[in-house]
């Protein structure tokens, strides 16, 4: 058991011995929680052979999922990967810092541990000031799943991973909020055709306009069966997943009020629009306005979190629109229901 210190961040400069302290625990080989815009993230030194595994270690994380290096300037990328193409270049000037991750061929300095064994490397500089102040201080590139215990739903809040992670690193970075509340857009530019790997809060629709034709890998927003070889590994885990079993309501809001005031099964719950709380006769929480999908984004960890310290058995969750950060929201709503939809 490690002691596991709550590092509360109101002001990046008001509270910059508080970063400052982290970044040498970084620096040191020690694992730090940190926020960023998308979820709070799980850190080490990326370079550190030594200090990587006891990410895999605090998660409960398979070892060939490999991880996002967090980087606080670009310089930094041409130290990790064989090459910058012209396509990662112009993503990298539209969209960082920002939610967009990076796939691309790594350098030998990159271990095998960071990577999982893969031959490329996936780099990201998020916005977030906390997140950056402590990269540049922490002087490394630092490599960061998200913080929760492999298989429960990201944290965005501070207290989500205390849940999951007191005992198991040296500090919490509690900066408020996550601003998005789903993870980065992951984008390979490692083979001929960039390839969206994972959706996320830089849409698929914003990448097009600076780099043209992505492909979007099949398992974005289908099953993709363990045996195949995942190009990413993480699509292969069961992900996401409250206790409760969940199930997605494709359905207008009449018909999605309807069917879970019908419901007859012990311990409902539903995931809904803010236009259908009113109207609901069974527990809920609402995720936002019916086309707010930026708020969907931001409540549904959160809320697949809450569903379980409620005790619920079923959730019905109003499936969200595809288009836009919406499709980041489906992918993971998916994951969390296993792939199953019913469609009304
Ligand atoms: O927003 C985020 O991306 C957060 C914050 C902390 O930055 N991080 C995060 O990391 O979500 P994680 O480990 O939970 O998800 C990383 C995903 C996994 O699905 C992993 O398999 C994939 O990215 N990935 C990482 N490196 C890869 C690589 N070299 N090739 C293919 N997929 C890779
Ligand atoms: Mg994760």
């Amino acid at each position: 058991m490690l002691k596991t210190e709550i590092l509360r961040v109101e002001d990046v400069e008001k509270d910059g011995e508080k970063i400052k302290k982290a970044a040498a625990i970084l620096a040191n080989g020690g694992l730090v929680v940190f926020p960023t815009e998308t979820v709070y993230g799980l850190g080490a030194n990326a370079l550190d052979q030594n200090a990587v595994p006891n990410i895999f270690a605090a998660k409960g994380r398979p070892s060939d999922n490999p991880l996002i290096v967090h980087i606080a300037k670009l310089d930094t990328l041409y130290d990790l990967v064989l090459e910058v193409p012209r396509k990662a270049l112009q993503l990298a000037e539209a969209f960082w810092p920002g939610a967009l991750t990076i796939i691309l061929k790594k350098k030998d300095i990159v271990p095998k541990v960071t990577s999982g064994g893969l031959d490329t490397v996936a780099v990201r500089m998020p916005s977030n000031a906390i997140a950056k102040q402590l990269i540049l201080q922490a002087g490394v590139p630092v490599a960061a799943p998200s913080a929760n215990l492999s298989g429960k739903p990201s944290p965005t809040l501070a207290k989500h991973c205390i849940e999951d992670l007191t005992g198991k690193v040296d500090a919490i970075i509690d900066g408020g909020e996550c601003r998005y509340g789903v993870e980065s857009t992951v984008i390979s530019l490692a083979g001929e055709t960039p390839v969206l790997l994972r959706p996320g809060a830089v849409t698929l629709e914003q990448m097009q306009q600076v780099i043209g034709k992505i492909q979007v890998h099949p398992g974005v927003i289908a099953y993709v069966d363990n045996g195949e070889k995942a190009i990413s590994p993480g699509m292969k885990y069961r992900h996401y997943a409250p206790k409760a079993k969940v199930v997605i309501v494709d359905a207008d809001l009449k018909q999605f009020v309807a069917f879970v005031n019908a419901s007859k099964e012990e311990g409902v719950f539903a995931l809904c629009f803010t236009e259908e709380a009113n109207l609901l006769k069974k527990p809920f929480i609402s995720y936002g306005k019916s086309d707010d999908q930026l708020a969907h984004a931001k409540k549904l960890f959160g809320a697949l979190r809450e569903f379980d310290e409620r005790g619920a058995k079923i959730v019905y969750a109003h499936c969200p629109s595809e288009g836009g950060v919406g499709l980041a929201v489906y992918n993971r709503l998916l994951r969390a229901a296993s792939f199953e939809v019913i469609k009304l």
